[in-house]
């Protein structure tokens, strides 16, 4: 049995399908399902909201880890906890000086706390972090759209944060993730790894998830 969390991105799911899109992902074997929030701002790129997070909640019990890629991410931790989000993750570059607390509100609703950090920025940035936050993202691209290409530069950072966390914390990549460049980021110390085009692109989803599970 392996130990790697493989989470699903919806966003390159069927929006029209999304109950059936998800059902098949959870057939397929995934236990996660990521959802990517994006606000325009923070990133080029408008997604998903909260009433979407709670309609997706009334349906699965898949663990739902959702993305935050919006800027003052604090304002929305209780919409999103109210609509059943389990694992709130927020960007190093949108809390900056905030990181601590948005961290311990998160966490002071009972769910888990995720970090993540964009291309550009240094692990080291968020080295007092990394022990705090039950999840580290890793973009191995640069956030805001599905299908584009693996920065490996950016899995090289992993075994940095990996070296820093004990056991029980997440360490998860996102972005070009398909079965090499997957492979390559366990290898470095990811034990969760997001994929949307790679999964739903396929109409072998199981065999997907299956390529993924290392
Ligand atoms: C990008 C998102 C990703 C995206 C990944 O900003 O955070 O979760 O859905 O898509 P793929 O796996 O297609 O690169
Ligand atoms: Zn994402």
């Amino acid at each position: 049995m392996s130990s790697v969390i493989i989470s699903p991105s919806i966003l390159s799911a069927d929006f029209a399908n999304l109950e059936r899109d998800i059902l098949s992902v959870k057939d397929g074997g995934a236990k996660w399902l990521h959802i990517d929030v994006m606000d325009g701002h923070f990133v080029p790129n408008i997604t998903i909201g909260v009433p979407v997070v709670k309609s997706l909640r009334a349906v699965t019990d898949l663990v739902l880890d959702v993305h935050l890629m919006i800027e003052n991410p604090e304002k929305y931790v209780e919409p999103f906890v109210k609509a059943g989000a389990d694992l709130l993750t927020v960007h190093y570059e949108a809390t900056g000086k905030n990181t601590q607390k948005v961290i311990d509100l998160i966490k002071s609703y009972g769910i888990m706390a995720g970090l993540s950090i964009k291309p550009k920025t240094k692990p080291e940035e968020i080295e007092k972090f990394i022990s705090i936050a039950d999840l580290i993202l890793v973009m191995t691209v640069e956030p805001g759209f599905g299908g584009q290409k693996f920065m490996q530069d950016c899995a090289d950072k992993l075994p940095y944060i990996k070296q820093r966390q004990a056991d029980g914390q997440y360490l998860q990549v996102d972005g070009g993730i398909n079965d090499v460049t997957g492979k390559y980021c366990v290898k470095k110390g990811a034990n969760n790894l997001v994929a949307g085009n790679y999964i739903f692109n396929s109409d072998d989803i199981k065999g997907r998830i299956d390529s993924l599970t290392f």
